[in-house]
């Protein structure tokens, strides 16, 4: 069986992992994947939002299963347009991958079926925002309307710094068309909780539970990130509140898709704060979260595949799917100065004996060398029974990888490890 999988991080690398422990897969192709993912599968040079390149090389090669991983081409309708051809995805078609793209879908949806989440308003017109802005509450959390690489939503302490926000979104358009729309939003306070879950329209099956930590620096001060490291489960995602969050958010989304007609197969990310009035959505994605899924996958005991395909052929009340009981930590590597400005081109040495816990999220080969090629350089994971042994197994790994310029924070789990200890 001929598997593709659209993506180039470590996400797609987790991913790769485990669909290669499936039997039946001869062949896998990473689009573009990177010169990580290079060593578990044919890398080929087809940008992740090139749809046309994407089913062109997909038709050619007679791929047998397409994984879209990454949320531009799953909004772009990559999986439409694969299953125009023939060919069987995982990931949701474009009208459903909406739940991420538009964030006041998103709002709308959750307003019109009762899913909680944090109040909020929509604006077209700037004026009209600034408005608003004089006497709405502060803290006050400002989200432009589409995908801006998950750095547009900014948490505005002032009355000032709200401005700003409006109008580097909807006047600058530092995130171009995204910002033509945008949310305003109560602040929301609790500890987050990220939960991926595989549904196949009929029903919806939570995997393990994660925490991410986006901050850049240590004790979560810096620049917000695309995820820094990740621990799974989350402490904090205890029986009752997995049960509350199944009944009041994960099957009412579901429905609520398919009763607007938006028939979502794939992975749904549930962004979740635990608020003192219970678990609220943050944000839903269409995908696979990184770097969640380097810690989700490797405690997926279930073949992924099998599962994957239960999910597109409308099967998975039928699959099993089931986690190990271990704990498991993510430390990414960046290059310093991430996420604004850094350099690349540094060789990155991987230990062999390690390198099924290393997830490569940019490098590139040169000359036979890897090479640093990205803001987040890659993720080393580990597992064992306790969180504690986790974390600290996930800094061994950390010890023996080297590249210049490498920095990484020094308390992913710290704040798991406390909340273990109430
Ligand atoms: P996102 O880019 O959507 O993942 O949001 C980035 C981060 O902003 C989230 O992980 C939260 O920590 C924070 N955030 C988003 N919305 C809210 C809210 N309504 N209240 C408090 N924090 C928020
Ligand atoms: N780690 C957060 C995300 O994938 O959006």
């Amino acid at each position: 069986m001929k598997v593709l999988v659209v993506g180039g991080g470590g996400r797609e690398h987790a991913i790769i992992k485990k669909i290669k422990e499936n039997k039946e897969v001869s062949e896998i192709y990473a689009l573009p994947g990177n010169g990580g993912i290079a060593a578990d599968a044919t890398c080929v040079d087809v940008g992740a939002k090139d749809i046309d390149g994407i089913v062109k090389f997909a038709v050619e090669n007679k791929i047998d299963y397409a994984i879209v991983a990454p949320d531009d081409p799953l909004v772009l309708g990559a999986v439409d347009a694969l299953e125009e051809k023939g060919i069987p995805c995982f990931g949701p078609r474009a009208n459903a991958a909406i739940i991420e793209g538009s964030k006041v879908f998103s709002k709308d949806l959750m307003k019109k079926y009762g899913i909680p989440t944090a109040t909020y308003e929509v604006f077209t017109d700037m004026e009209a925002a600034l408005k608003y802005l004089d006497t709405a509450p502060i803290p006050t959390v400002i989200k432009a309307d589409g995908l801006a690489l998950g750095k547009g939503v900014v948490i505005a302490e002032t009355r000032e710094a709200a401005k700003d926000a409006v109008k580097s979104m909807m006047q600058d358009k530092v995130f171009g068309k995204s910002g033509d729309q945008i949310v305003i939003e109560e602040f929301l306070t609790g500890p987050e909780v990220s939960v991926l879950s595989f549904t196949d329209g009929k029903v919806v099956v939570p995997m393990i539970s994660s925490m991410d930590h986006k901050r850049a620096g240590d004790n979560d001060t810096g620049l917000n990130t695309g995820g820094m490291g990740t621990v799974a489960p989350n402490p904090y995602y205890t029986d009752d509140v997995a049960e509350v969050c199944m009944n009041t958010i994960f099957k009412p989304t579901i429905d609520a898709m398919n009763a607007e007609g938006r028939t979502f197969k794939g992975c749904l990310y549930f962004g979740l704060m635990l608020t003192p009035n219970g678990p609220k959505v943050i944000e839903y994605n269409c995908r696979f979260g990184d770097p969640e899924t380097q810690v989700v996958l490797p405690l997926l005991e279930s073949d992924l595949l099998t599962v994957m395909r239960a999910v597109t052929d409308g099967k998975l009340a039928e699959t099993e799917v089931k986690f190990s009981d271990k704990n498991a930590c993510c430390v990414v590597m960046a290059s310093k100065g991430y996420p604004t400005s850094y350099e690349k081109g540094f060789e990155l040495a991987i230990p062999a004996e390690i390198s099924n816990n290393v997830y490569v999220a940019g490098a590139l080969v040169k000359d036979g060398n890897l090479l640093t090629n990205g803001g987040r350089v890659l993720g080393a994971t580990a597992v064992e029974d306790t969180l504690e042994n986790a974390v600290k197994s996930a800094y061994r790994l950390v010890e023996k990888i080297h590249f210049d310029n490498a920095f990484y924070r020094h308390d992913i789990g710290a704040r798991a490890l406390k909340a273990k200890e109430r």
